[in-house]
């Protein structure tokens, strides 16, 4: 005979999440903070969004006695980093992110056995023991700024983002060695796909995250940071747009422009939407439930975390 158990949800259904969210965030003396690529109620209900460098900005200053932290775990371990002394929620530990998961720490380390001399700079989406192997740390928004600033006698390691590293080269001019690294969402925007689109919408601006590759990064208008790409939006006297990045960005864009007309790029795959599956895995209901559970809580080895720190504060300095 089989036996059916049913599993009671998680979360009382008929809970006021939002209601709860804040009274807990009282409760806790806490702050939310979001990145674009939340889902929408997320965004909605946080306290601070931001691009990866305006989070960090604001993790850095923050006196609230607990960070909630909606993004990916680079992001919260970056915010604990930079505030061990506080605790730092993450609704779900599995949001990581594909850019980091393929740079392991010790394969890192055996690529900057070889090319010793190398000043590293590391995308801040990799893990605080890869932040602690390296001598600064950049995002999107940064990352040409953080470049021109190295001594330029200096050979450079750049990791672990292939596709920014290779349009930070051709913005500076600073040949740099590239770690093979990509992003699984950005990778799927493909020239053709875009192209298609263009000749649709011939009116439409192409505006791409430069985590792109160089032939649809060709084909845009404007390249930038989440941050960068919401406010060319809000600023353009131009009022349609073919938006190359994670579909999380349009909920601001929609806010900031209702009557402009946005066109998320489609993935090669043929699907319609482009969502981070690492993102994604934060909800409302893991976001109420680990501010009530106070966990999963962001732990990072003290050693390693006194070297990142490092890295993370010279690209503040520097930015
Ligand atoms: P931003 O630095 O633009 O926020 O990008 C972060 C990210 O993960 C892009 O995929
Ligand atoms: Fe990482 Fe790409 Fe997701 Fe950004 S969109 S968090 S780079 S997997």
């Amino acid at each position: 005979m089989t036996t059916l158990s049913l599993t009671r949800p998680a979360v009382d259904p008929s809970l006021d999440l939002e209601g709860e969210i804040r009274r807990l965030k009282d409760e806790l003396h806490a702050v939310i903070l979001a990145h674009y690529y939340q889902e929408d109620e997320i965004q909605d209900i946080a306290d601070f969004i931001g691009d990866s460098l305006a989070l960090a900005q604001y993790a850095a200053k923050t006196s609230a006695e607990v960070i909630v932290f909606c993004g990916v775990h680079f992001m919260a371990e970056t915010a604990k980093i930079l505030n061990p002394d506080k605790q730092v929620l993450l609704p779900d530990l599995d949001a990581g992110c594909s850019l980091a998961d393929r740079c392991p720490a010790p394969d890192f380390a055996a690529f900057l056995r070889r090319h010793p001399g190398h000043f590293v700079v590391s995308y801040i989406n990799c893990s605080a023991a890869v932040k602690a192997l390296s001598d600064v740390i950049c995002t999107s928004s940064n990352a040409v700024k953080i470049v021109q600033q190295i001594p330029a006698d200096r050979p450079i390691i750049f990791a672990p983002d292939r596709h920014l590293g290779r349009w930070v080269m051709k913005q500076t001019g600073r040949p740099m060695v590239l770690w093979d690294g990509f992003c699984v969402v950005h990778e799927q925007f493909s020239q053709r796909r875009i192209w298609q689109l263009k000749t649709q919408h011939p009116r439409a601006l192409v505006i791409a995250h430069p985590e792109c590759e160089e032939a649809v990064l060709g084909l845009a208008d404007h390249i930038g940071s989440t941050s960068s790409l919401l406010n060319f939006v809000k600023n353009s006297p131009h009022d349609e747009f073919i938006v190359v990045t994670e579909a999380g960005i349009l909920h601001q864009m929609r806010k900031s422009r209702p009557e402009a007309k946005l066109i998320p790029a489609p993935p090669s795959s043929g699907c319609n939407c482009s969502l981070c599956p690492y993102m994604r895995l934060n909800t409302l209901e893991k976001l109420y439930l680990c501010m009530r559970n106070r966990q999963p809580e962001i732990v990072v080895d003290p050693e390693v975390a006194a070297r990142a720190r490092k890295a993370i504060e010279l690209m503040l300095s520097w930015s």
